[in-house]
């Protein structure tokens, strides 16, 4: 069962804590922002447990399993229903809260090699290019779907229009990418098995090294991941 929680968009120096605490604990804070958090395109997305007391009655539903799979080739399909609601709720004076997961999204170029299987498909139409980074989970809360549920809303934003509607703060930014659209990521190596169970793919094998933001980080080694949009 995973837990319940509640996926937003949020601003790019709430995810700075878990940056450092999950991903380069070696950086100290303040160098934890990067050029393309401040773009107007980027869109930053927090992950908060749902309380008890939160109510349910303003949030749209999440789509039906149909719904998702039929807008993906090849699909991901979650072994249950999504719990992760899908809008922000209409009460104010959460916008400062640390996230229990992050990612951030920037319209971003694909630098590696792109399988032929995906080349193909987008038969001569612009690929639009969109980069997952900084993707973390608080530590103790890791292993409980909150990562799977995190790219399953990801891939929902981007199929269906439909799941911004009340979120003025989405549509102002890489929500208006026509599809196809390539979600693509530097996947750590040794995350890979994540990303694979969760619906993608390695797009181009060849490992190679990234320290950070500052460039002298602990070294992890990385491969390009990515999947299809249509
Ligand atoms: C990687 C991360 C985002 C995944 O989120 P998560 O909430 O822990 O993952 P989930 O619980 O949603 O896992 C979904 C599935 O993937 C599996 N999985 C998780 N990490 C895995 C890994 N490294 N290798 C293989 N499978 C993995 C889980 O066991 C689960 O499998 P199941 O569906 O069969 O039960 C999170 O663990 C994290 O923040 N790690 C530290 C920071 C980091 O490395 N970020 C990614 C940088 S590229």
């Amino acid at each position: 069962m995973s837990l319940p929680i509640q996926i937003r968009s949020i601003s790019s120096s709430q995810t700075l804590h878990l940056r450092k605490s999950e991903l380069w604990p070696d950086t100290p804070l303040s160098s934890q922002s990067l050029p393309y958090d401040i773009l107007s395109t980027t869109l930053h997305l927090g992950a908060f447990i749902i309380s008890s007391q939160d109510t349910f009655s303003s949030l749209t539903p999440p789509p039906t399993a149909n719904s998702m799979t039929n807008s993906l080739e090849g699909g991901y399909e979650p072994d249950e229903t999504p719990t992760a609601c899908l809008t922000p709720p209409k009460e104010t004076g959460k916008h400062d809260e640390t996230p229990i997961a992050c990612l951030t999204l920037v319209l971003e170029p694909y630098l590696g090699k792109l399988p032929e299987h995906i080349s193909n498909t987008t038969g001569g139409e612009t690929l639009n290019t969109v980069q997952l980074h900084k993707f973390a989970v608080k530590f103790d809360l890791q292993g409980k779907g909150i990562g799977r549920q995190m790219l399953q809303y990801v891939y929902d934003l981007f199929s269906t229009s439909a799941m911004v509607e009340g979120d003025e703060s989405l549509k102002e930014t890489l929500m208006g990418v026509q599809k196809p659209i390539l979600l693509h990521l530097d996947s750590r190596k040794v995350q890979a098995g994540f990303y694979i169970k969760a619906g993608l793919e390695v797009l181009d094998g060849n490992v190679f090294i990234k320290r950070g933001p500052t460039g002298d980080g602990y070294p992890h080694e990385y491969v390009r991941m990515g999947r299809l949009i249509k």
